[in-house]
């Protein structure tokens, strides 16, 4: 699956609703009328069907089942606080326990939401979740991020002191780079790092980012298929660097840990965005001499 949350995939109207990824025809699938003009609205629990919530139980059971072994010890440990997986989780109970833990909330958007709004969400340490659920059909590939891939994926590292700090420099961040046009690299960072990330444990590599872990074949494929290359985290390549949406990662970059990607992205960017503009774009399966491979 290809899982689009990224501020990138965010952007593409900024300040129009409602908001469709890419040049697709396709009908938007939220209510973006019952948005707020911060683009949350209400999760409207009670809509969802048998149907719905039977679906999600497959997805996280199916995902769930797989984790041991590719997915990151904080985001085990946590996936627990999701709640019974037999239904698609109220965001309210999310909220008090995520909000206990490092003070984060999670809200319901329409679907995709443009960058601005996303950032600033981010920044007030909100986390915009998508209330709609993919359809049966689309049981292992969705285009757009629906409830499960939000969820399942991003919700449980937000547990995380550290990653949940990370999340809301990310947001201000963003705020900060629509003003200097540098968004692009910005969402990079969001894709290689939030989205597609991987880490470096005693144990071996192991899986933090959302699209990874909310995807049943990118997963294990992520962590032992000799097919894509690892490079060592490294802020100005990663900025440089295209990313695939519609097949698996070519590349993927590893930290060694969330205290490392939080201090790495800490220093003021607005220099780094002029050095990187000058540098020019790498594609996804580029290697350059310098990158640290595991
Ligand atoms: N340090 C970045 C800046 O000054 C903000 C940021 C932090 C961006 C963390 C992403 C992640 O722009
Ligand atoms: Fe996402």
């Amino acid at each position: 699956m290809v899982a689009l949350s990224a501020a990138a995939d965010k952007g593409i109207n900024r300040g129009a609703a409602p908001v469709t990824y890419g040049q697709g025809d396709r009908p938007p699938r939220g209510d973006y009328a019952a948005a707020r003009a911060d683009y949350t609205c209400e999760q409207d629990w009670n809509a969802y069907t048998a149907a719905d919530h039977d679906l999600y139980r497959r997805l996280y059971e199916r995902q769930s089942a797989q984790l041991p072994g590719f997915a990151c010890e904080e985001f085990i440990g946590a996936v627990a606080h999701l709640g019974s997986p037999s239904q698609i989780p109220r965001f309210d109970a999310l909220t008090d326990k995520v909000y206990r833990a490092t003070k984060w909330q999670v809200v319901a958007v329409p679907g995709l939401i443009p960058e601005e709004a996303f950032f600033s969400l981010l920044s007030q340490r909100k986390f915009p979740v998508t209330g709609w659920i993919r359809r049966p059909e689309e049981f292992d590939y969705v285009v757009e991020p629906d409830v499960f891939h939000d969820l399942f994926g991003h919700v449980p590292l937000l547990f995380n002191p550290m990653f949940a700090d990370y999340m809301q420099a990310y947001g201000t961040g963003g705020l900060k780079a629509s003003r200097l046009e540098s968004c692009e690299y910005l969402a990079r960072l969001y894709w290689y790092t939030v989205e597609f990330g991987l880490i470096d444990t005693p144990a071996g590599l192991r899986a933090y980012g959302a699209g990874i872990l909310s995807s049943a074949g990118e997963l294990r494929h992520s962590v032992t298929s000799p097919q894509p290359q690892r490079l060592g985290f490294d802020l100005e390549r990663i900025m440089r660097t295209r990313y695939k949406i519609d097949s698996f990662q070519a590349s993927y970059f590893v930290i060694d840990s969330f205290r490392q990607l939080f201090d790495a992205t800490a220093p003021d960017f607005t220099p780094v965005y002029a050095r990187v503009a000058q540098m020019g774009e790498l594609d996804a399966e580029q290697r350059l001499s310098t990158d640290r491979v595991f």
